[in-house]
């Protein structure tokens, strides 16, 4: 717990202009300054910062808050850590209080065996002819090898903790998600016999693991459990890596798996992410549109790859504001994007992301694919109903208008028609007094409401 004094004490010592203009060029405008916004794509500025105010906002996308909020969204940190980053410019101490919260500090150890760790790995690969041989196989160099920072986990119990302890001590490389107890209370490491890929939050902290294995067997892939510094569903594979390979990042291609980003950057195609076996979630994708305004997500061709990018598109449409593009690209099948960018070369690879599906046509197609758009029966009225209800979750915007347009031409009608039939049933509204008594009621009865509002077809 950060005391409240001090963050209006950090906040009076801070000034706005400066931490924003180490991050994004400022120029000044009247008593105010402005940027090309960096949390949507534009051309010409409609991001203000105010000195008098202490703050930013973007006309264009919304976006507004104070030099903690801007490092929080900016840099992607979390609210203690933009309190650490903005104490350390002032010159100033973090005081805690003690609380139940997450205390920022109390993962030093944790972020420290996860460094030594990493270093470990990197020098085990120095020493590991059949692991250096695996890699050359897979067509990686040296100079990629170091800058995802490689490494290699012997196939021992205790490579790596008789490396670290006892610097780091058993509970800390079990908290790290590093080491395991055995019933018997025998510590032995998490990973063995793989080749380690480090995950590094967007400071460039080692935050965890992914480890494959050697050739054959299972697990193929081995991720470092959820730890507090560790969650899968919000990191993701290569963002650290991508924002230092590019001056100015434009869009990321969000992949399926490590090889993949690292065979796309020995060819030279560095903007590539993936999440961690998981499916995108809301988090990840949040995450990703503060850097970028475009995403692209990769999938295979087949049916479960289709499935896949539903699932992607049902978490992207709520987030799809103005000035945010998201477009898939569907691969052969039987290719990922290791083997494609092997066979097609970086240039192939180039075009055929810059032929990634737009997603509302990508919605379109897989709505058309559901219901028989070709009769008249099949568009009405529980088709458009449903089709209009999959776009509910779109905020209000340009986006969402021409989708409704769209939906409404498939249906061969006029928008102002198509909302009208599609509108859903009004129910009467209950007097306040039984609103009140019934809200129990009303929870249950919202239950067993029919498929369409938020969900999928
Ligand atoms: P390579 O065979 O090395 O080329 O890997 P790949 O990325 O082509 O493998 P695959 O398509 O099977 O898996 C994609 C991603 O899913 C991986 O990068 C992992 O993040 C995850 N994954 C695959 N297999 C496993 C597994 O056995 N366990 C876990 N936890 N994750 C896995
Ligand atoms: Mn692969």
């Amino acid at each position: 717990m950060i005391p409240q004094h001090f963050i209006d004490e950090l906040l009076a010592r801070t000034d706005i202009v400066e931490v924003i203009n180490g991050r994004v060029t400022l120029k000044k405008q009247g008593r105010e300054y402005a940027a090309c916004c960096p949390f949507h794509g534009e051309k010409t500025p409609s991001f203000f910062v105010s000195p008098t105010k202490q703050f930013y906002h973007c006309f264009g996308c919304g976006a507004h808050g104070t030099a903690i909020t801007f490092l929080m969204e900016h840099d992607n940190l979390s609210f203690p850590e933009a309190i650490e980053e903005l104490a350390r410019l002032a010159g100033m101490e973090v005081p805690r209080e003690q609380g139940t919260g997450e205390r920022a500090e109390d993962h030093r150890p944790l972020y420290d065996a996860l460094e030594a760790a990493a270093e470990h790995y990197v020098r085990a690969l120095r020493h590991s002819h059949e692991a250096v041989d695996y890699l050359k196989k897979r067509g990686l160099t040296g100079e990629i090898a170091r800058d995802f920072r490689l490494g290699f986990a012997e196939d021992r119990w205790d490579g790596l903790i008789s490396t670290l302890s006892p610097r780091f001590d058993d509970k800390t490389l079990i908290e790290a998600g590093l080491a395991i107890r055995k019933e018997g209370g025998q510590v032995y490491d998490r990973f063995r016999g793989r080749i380690m890929f480090p995950i590094r939050d967007t400071r460039g902290r080692v935050i965890g693991f992914g480890g494959r294995i050697l050739g054959q067997g299972e697990p193929k892939y081995l991720n470092s459990p959820e730890t507090p510094v560790f969650h899968k569903g919000q990191q993701l594979y290569g963002l650290f890596e991508a924002r230092k390979a590019a001056t100015r990042l434009e869009q990321l291609l969000v992949v399926e798996g490590y090889m993949d980003v690292i065979a796309l950057a020995q060819h030279g195609i560095t903007h590539a992410v993936a999440t961690l076996g998981t499916s995108t979630t809301r988090d990840h994708l949040e995450r990703l549109f503060r850097v970028v305004p475009r995403l692209v997500f990769c999938f295979d061709g087949d049916a479960a790859g289709r499935k896949a990018a539903w699932r992607a598109l049902e978490q992207a449409l709520p987030v799809m504001r103005d000035g945010r593009e998201a477009a898939f690209l569907f691969l052969p099948e039987g290719e990922d994007p290791d083997t494609l960018v092997r066979t097609l070369g970086a240039e192939g690879f180039r075009e055929r992301e810059a032929t990634a599906q737009a997603l509302s046509d990508t919605f379109l197609d897989g709505l058309k694919a559901r219901y028989d758009a070709h009769t008249r029966e099949g568009r009405a009225p529980a088709g458009a109903r449903k089709a209009r209800n999959s776009s509910g979750p779109c905020p209000e915007g340009l986006l969402k208008t021409q989708l409704v347009n769209d939906l409404a031409r498939l249906c061969a009608v006029s928008p102002e028609q198509f909302a009208r039939q599609t509108e859903a049933p009004r129910r009467p509204r209950p007097a306040a007094a039984e609103r009140g008594r019934s809200a129990r009621s009303a929870a249950r009865a919202k239950a067993p409401q029919p498929p369409g509002r938020n969900a999928w077809p």
